[in-house]
C-alpha cells in the first residue's frame, strides 16, 4: 500500500479542472444531492464492461482472466449508488532537512497531506479550478478484517462484501483525509472511493498478477474491475458539475 499511496497523492494532486462553480468542501454529494459512493455492489448480467484482449493499455499484471484466473463472477459487479443518482516498499522518508529510515504510515501520510494542503490553499484560485481528491485505495491482505479469519490473504475471494458496510470499518487512512480536508480553505472534492472499494475483496489479482500462483497481489485491482467503477463516477460527477 506504502507506494500506492504516495502515488495517489501525487496523481490526485495534478487532478485539476477548470471551472467557475464554488464547491461543496469535502463531500461525496455534488449539486443534485445525491452521494455516488454510498451504496454496494449488484451483479449485472451486461458486465464486463470491456473485452480485455481489445484494449492495448491493461498492463499485464492486472489482466487476471489472460494469466490463469478461473471464476468469473468479479467482472460482472456494478456500483450501485443508494440513493437515487441520475447519472514496493519505500526506504526512506524525508521531511525537511531530516531523512527517517522509517515513519508510521499514518503519520506520514498526514504529513505528506497536509503539505499538499498547504500548496492548494496557496496556489489554487477556485474560481478558475476545480480540485479533486481520490481517496485511499483499500488492500485485503487480512481476512479478520471482512470476517474470514481464516483466510489466506485474498486468494479464492469471489464475491464482494454484500451490502454498504465493511466490517472492519473504515479505512484508517480514510480518516486521515477527512481530517485534513476539514482543515482545508480551498474548496477540494474528495472521490471517496474508498469503502466501495473496501467491499471488492473479490477484486485483486491475488495470485493472478504475474502470469499464474508467482506472487500475491491483494493491492492492485484486476482489470476490467474497480478503477473503472471509480473514473465513471469521477464522469457523472464532472457531467453533474457542467450541467
Ligand atoms: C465516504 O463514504 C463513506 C461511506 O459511504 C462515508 O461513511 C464517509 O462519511 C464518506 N466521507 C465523506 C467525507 O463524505
Ligand atoms: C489480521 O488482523 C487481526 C485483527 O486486527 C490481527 O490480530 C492479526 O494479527 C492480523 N493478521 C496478520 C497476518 O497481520
Amino acid at each position: 500500500m506504502e507506494a500506492t499511496v504516495i502515488m495517489l497523492l501525487v496523481l490526485s494532486a495534478v487532478h485539476h479542472v477548470d471551472g467557475d462553480e464554488q464547491l461543496p468542501k469535502v463531500s461525496g454529494i455534488a449539486n443534485s444531492g445525491c452521494d455516488v459512493f454510498e451504496g454496494s455492489w449488484v451483479h449485472d448480467e451486461s458486465y464486463p464492461l470491456y473485452d480485455t484482449s481489445q484494449c492495448p493499455f491493461i498492463e499485464k499484471e492486472f489482466d487476471c482472466l489472460k494469466n490463469g484466473r478461473p471464476d468469473r463472477d468479479y467482472l460482472k459487479y456494478r456500483w450501485q449508488p443508494t440513493a437515487d443518482c441520475t447519472f514496493p516498499r519505500w526506504n526512506f522518508i524525508q521531511e525537511g532537512n531530516n531523512v527517517y529510515q522509517d515513519m508510521d504510515r499514518l503519520v506520514a501520510y498526514e504529513k505528506a497531506l497536509n503539505t499538499w494542503a498547504k500548496w492548494v490553499d496557496t496556489n489554487v484560485n477556485p474560481a478558475k479550478t476545480m480540485v479533486f481528491f481520490q481517496g485511499v485505495s483499500p488492500d485485503h491482505n487480512n481476512g479478520s478484517d471482512w470476517g474470514e479469519d481464516k483466510a489466506r490473504y485474498c486468494e479464492g475471494q469471489k464475491q464482494p462484501v454484500s451490502g454498504p458496510n465493511y466490517p472492519a470499518g473504515p479505512h484508517p487512512a480514510e480518516l486521515v483525509v477527512e481530517k485534513v480536508l476539514r482543515g482545508i480553505q480551498k474548496p477540494v472534492y474528495l472521490l471517496n472511493v474508498t469503502a466501495l472499494s473496501q467491499l471488492r475483496k473479490d477484486g485483486h489479482p491475488s495470485v493472478y498478477g504475474h502470469g499464474g500462483h508467482n506472487d500475491m497481489d491483494c493491492s492492485h485491482w484486476c482489470l476490467p474491475g474497480v478503477p473503472d467503477t471509480w473514473n465513471q463516477l469521477l464522469y457523472a460527477l464532472l457531467l453533474q458539475f457542467y450541467n
